[in-house]
């Protein structure tokens, strides 16, 4: 009994020492330059994937006629709903891996006739093909966001790909064009966002870069600019860090040949043989998980210097078509469905990467984060009728603001966040400015432990009104649940004093706070 008073009360003592400690460290100094900015942060960067793989499409935009909610055919519309309300701008199909693995005309006309394959790449399932082409299509109407196809290099020849193409947007008379219509879509669909192969370094088809390169360029030839729709098309980039690649394929592709390059990076705790659960974890491991997701930051800024020297103009996006925490399978499910539950550190990891993206958004104009529902790091999580709002989902909810606004550059020196004898940044941020004129400021407190001060300045702003969300849970585990599907949601947040021309903000420990100053 003793032991327990006696560390209730150390309890209490430290909890007294922090917060003294963190009303009295001096603020942090932000600074926002709110007259300079040139480059609009891509809507594109908040962009999202969704592959034939687990219960993403199947059993998550496209169910079962049985189930008992509200649907348009067979897509689900409460998550459409969902996604509208976040202003999903664009989404990426239908891989990933599977993408050189599917052929597009299995993929049309009388669902009864569409033949069945098998899923190779995800747990050697059936693939019915009753979702193909014009189900995603209307799914990206539906949404209202722009369909981003990527298109088989592996498996495929650069004649069913010109086919695709055609086939989506060919306005006059030809033999597929018709067969568009006879399948219900009189107009072209204007489909101007291309992938040309998908990691073409591993499942796409072990490929060096040299002879990625010139494949893209074979293939591209043939992917045509239909009148009214132009291609954007997209090179299959790097692995992560792999630099060398990005070097070939800048130097061997010409900058008018590709709108733009992918990179592919997802945040491993420990690694691939370790990944470790979405849900228990330590300390240890929500530390590296930050610092890995922190990594980013420098594979952009080195890919980008990459693509100065050969593009100094930026006219090539480098497009992370392909980013979020990968952890172990929830456990009891299929392990090559990729079912992870979503934690407070998605959430952290989200806006980390997000805030990563605003700040470099001269560079990356594209960014889809895998994958929209029940796959890695979902916004969305379903269960037969039941779906729920991942961590993830409300902070692209909170950061929409930022979407085709005007970058702001911003100086600070971040205090640590210590675990260990380990440091990373505690706090990180990036801010804009809309087209009506209002700043809109994201902050990211990693440090599961201190809340930090921030004395914000607004160079050339004159602060009318302030207001905030947050997105904020005591512990890093936390999680929605089916039961309890609210535990995490935004909240109102007025932690702020206006001070003259200077904004004074408390963030909490792992919270992630969004401003609005007009
Ligand atoms: O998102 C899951 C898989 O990760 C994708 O299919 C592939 O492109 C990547 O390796």
């Amino acid at each position: 009994m003793q032991t327990i008073i006696s560390r209730i009360a150390l309890g209490l003592i430290i909890l007294f020492f922090n917060t003294i400690f963190s009303f009295a460290q001096n603020p942090t100094q932000l600074t926002i330059n709110t007259t300079q900015h040139d480059v609009v942060i891509n809507k594109n960067i908040y962009g999202h994937f969704s592959e034939h793989l687990g219960r993403c499409i199947y059993d998550g935009f496209w169910v079962d006629s049985s189930i008992n909610i509200a649907k348009k055919g067979r897509l689900r519309l409460d998550i459409v709903e969902a996604l509208k309300k976040i202003h999903l701008p664009l989404l990426r199909w239908p891989g990933g891996c599977f993408a050189d693995e599917y052929h597009w005309s299995d993929g049309i006309g009388a669902a009864s006739r569409r033949p069945k394959r098998v899923n190779t790449t995800w747990g050697m399932v059936t693939e019915d093909n009753s979702f193909g082409t014009a189900e995603f299509l209307e799914l990206t109407d539906l949404i209202g966001c722009e369909p981003y196809i990527a298109g088989n290099v592996g498996t495929g020849t650069p004649q069913e790909m010109a086919n695709w193409i055609e086939y989506l947007n060919f306005n006059g008379k030809s033999s597929l064009s018709d067969q568009r219509r006879q399948n219900g879509h009189d107009q072209p669909y204007k489909v101007s966002f291309w992938g040309v192969g998908n990691e073409s370094w591993g499942c796409g088809g072990n490929m060096t870069p040299a002879f990625y390169s010139d494949q893209y360029k074979r293939y591209a030839a043939f992917c045509k600019n239909y009148p009214g729709t132009s291609l954007k098309k997209i090179a299959s980039g790097a692995n992560a860090d792999d630099y060398n690649w990005t070097e070939t394929c800048m130097k061997e592709i010409p900058g008018d040949q590709m709108w733009g390059l992918s990179l592919h990076y997802y945040t491993l705790a420990d690694g691939w043989e370790h990944k470790g659960s979405a849900t228990h974890f330590s300390e240890g491991e929500y530390f590296k998980a930050v610092k890995k997701c922190l990594f980013m930051e420098e594979l952009v800024q080195k890919h980008s210097a990459i693509m100065d020297k050969y593009d100094p103009q930026k006219k090539v996006a480098l497009c992370v078509d392909e980013w979020g925490i990968w952890t172990d399978v929830e456990p009891g499910t299929n392990p090559a469905f990729l079912y992870q539950q979503n934690s407070m550190r998605d959430a952290i990891i989200a806006a980390t990467t997000l805030n990563i993206f605003n700040n470099h958004s001269d560079r990356v104009r594209l960014a889809c984060l895998a994958q929209t529902v029940n796959v890695l790091q979902a916004l969305v999580l379903t269960n037969k009728e039941k779906m729920l709002l991942t961590p993830t989902y409300h902070v692209f909810d909170l950061f929409q603001i930022h979407q085709d606004a005007y970058a702001l550059s911003l100086q600070f020196a971040s205090p640590d966040y210590t675990f260990k004898e380990n440091k990373i940044p505690a706090i990180n941020a990036s801010a804009s400015k809309d087209k009506n004129g209002a700043i809109h400021i994201s902050l990211v407190n990693t440090d599961p432990h201190r809340s930090i001060d921030i004395s914000t300045s607004l160079d050339g702003f004159q602060i009318k009104s302030i207001s905030g969300l947050i997105l904020h849970a005591d512990n890093f585990t936390d999680v929605n649940t089916f039961e309890k599907p609210d535990f995490i949601k935004p909240a109102v947040f007025n932690t702020f004093k206006k001070d003259g021309n200077k904004i004074s903000v408390q963030i909490p420990a792992l919270s992630v706070v969004v401003l609005e100053i007009k």
